[in-house]
């Protein structure tokens, strides 16, 4: 777990905000969820899911509950739908830190923050090609051009048991050529053996049996619906029918994000997919939903990788150095904030030069000097910071006409 420190902590904000812009133009409102809820809400996300069963953070509270701090938000959210039963379809967008006890590494941490959307109570296909475009346009917006986009169907619930029963008798089948590692994943989920990276798995996984052959009409028309969307949108994807994600509540559409530039134990920058039975799991009606979180460390280091959506500096209109005792550079910098310009100033009465290596430091367009001349004259010197423009001596009531001017 990480201390987020400024200007990174400046970069998540307008990472956050940009985000905000793009969802919110497209209609969605922002849920605010609690960081801890009842542990069962986050077991039905699935038993045979490594983000349930090995890395949750759970503990038993004062008051005797199990809970846990939450590993996503997915659940949270259907858990609020639940709960508040809003008219659908309800389309919320979240951010905020998720927790997993995961080995950390680069790219991979214990707490880590996700931005996300999901839309409660649309089975249209063209919903799903909507949610990926607006991850699509975030992308886009953030600079990032080296994004692919995997898309799968798992079908509905019918074709995947069908599915995951062929699956296994294949791998059972050809059970002693798999990695020990992989038997393991077997007996406990067939399909993330498919999401096996090591080499020696490679030949048995790539002729495993594809979903394709066990989609039933309605989910392979509903697969077709996504992908003419998105071949409409001009959206570039990937059909990847090995693409099982690591959370078990997904039906018919998934997808990943994936980065060209990271490690490919860390390359996925976001995903999601369609959840159809996940709000009934937990006490609610039978309700369609569909979504994605995209991690912001990971895609801020695309973003570091790719050279784009920089930390820009603190900007700052004004630095104040008063070499009189400080009265005046409390007076001026109140009176330059409330004019709607940026201030910052010395303090502790220190000498001119350690004044005027800070207000080198900071950043800002111009340091305005007061001393005992310009206290006597009513008038200050403005010095450029940032230009080889010299100083001047403007009067006093001047200073807030020339410091607009200057930003403008
Ligand atoms: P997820 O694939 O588990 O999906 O996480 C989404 C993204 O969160 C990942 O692609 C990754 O960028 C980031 N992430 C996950 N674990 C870590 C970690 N330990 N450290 C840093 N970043 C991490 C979900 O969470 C689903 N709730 C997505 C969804 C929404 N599906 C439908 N709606």
């Amino acid at each position: 777990m990480r201390d987020i420190l400024p200007p990174d902590s400046e970069r998540w904000r307008r990472f956050v905000s940009v985000f905000a812009g793009v969802v919110e133009g497209a209609g969605y409102g922002q849920v605010i969820s609690p960081l801890l809820e009842d542990l069962g809400v986050f077991q039905r996300i699935g038993d045979a899911t490594d983000v349930v069963t090995k890395e949750m953070y759970d503990f038993v509270d004062k008051g005797g509950r199990h809970i846990a701090l939450r590993p996503e938000l997915t659940a949270s959210v259907c858990r609020a739908f639940v709960q508040h039963r809003p008219l659908t379809p309800w389309k919320v967008w979240y951010t905020g830190s998720q927790f997993r006890y995961e080995k950390p590494q680069r790219g991979r941490f214990r707490q880590f923050d996700q931005v996300g959307i999901e839309v409660l109570g649309v089975e249209d296909p063209h919903l799903d090609v909507e949610v990926i475009a607006l991850a699509w346009e975030f992308y886009r917006a953030l600079g990032l051009g080296q994004v692919t986009l995997l898309l799968n169907s798992l079908g509905e619930p019918d074709d995947r048991a069908r599915y995951v029963t062929a699956l296994q008798a294949y791998f059972e089948a050809n059970r002693k050529e798999l990695t020990p590692e992989s038997q393991v994943t077997l007996d406990k989920n067939p399909l993330r053996v498919l999401d096996s990276k090591r080499p020696a798995d490679a030949a048995l996984v790539a002729a495993a049996p594809r979903i394709a052959e066990f989609y039933s009409a309605h989910a392979a028309a509903h697969f077709e619906g996504v992908q003419a969307g998105l071949a409409a949108l001009n959206i570039p994807f990937t059909i990847d029918d090995r693409l099982v994600r690591g959370l078990d509540y997904y039906r018919h559409t998934t997808f990943e994000f994936q980065g060209g530039t990271l490690d490919s134990a860390q390359n996925a920058l976001g995903g999601g997919g369609r959840y159809d039975g996940l709000v009934e799991s937990l006490g609610g009606p039978p309700t369609h939903g569909v979504g994605f979180a995209l991690g912001l460390d990971r895609t801020l280091l695309a973003c570091d990788d790719e050279g784009v959506f920089a930390v820009e500096p603190l900007h700052l209109d004004a630095f104040v150095v008063d070499t009189t005792g400080g009265l005046e550079a409390l007076r001026l910098t109140a009176e330059i904030r409330a004019a709607g310009l940026t201030a910052d100033r010395a303090y502790e009465n220190r000498s001119m030069k350690a004044q005027m290596k800070v207000a080198d430091r900071s950043g800002a367009a111009c340091a305005v000097i007061i001393g005992s001349n310009e206290m006597a004259e009513d008038a200050v010197t403005v010095r450029p910071l940032r230009t080889d423009e010299g100083q001047q001596l403007i009067a006093r009531s001047t200073l807030i006409d020339y410091l607009k001017k200057a930003r403008s």
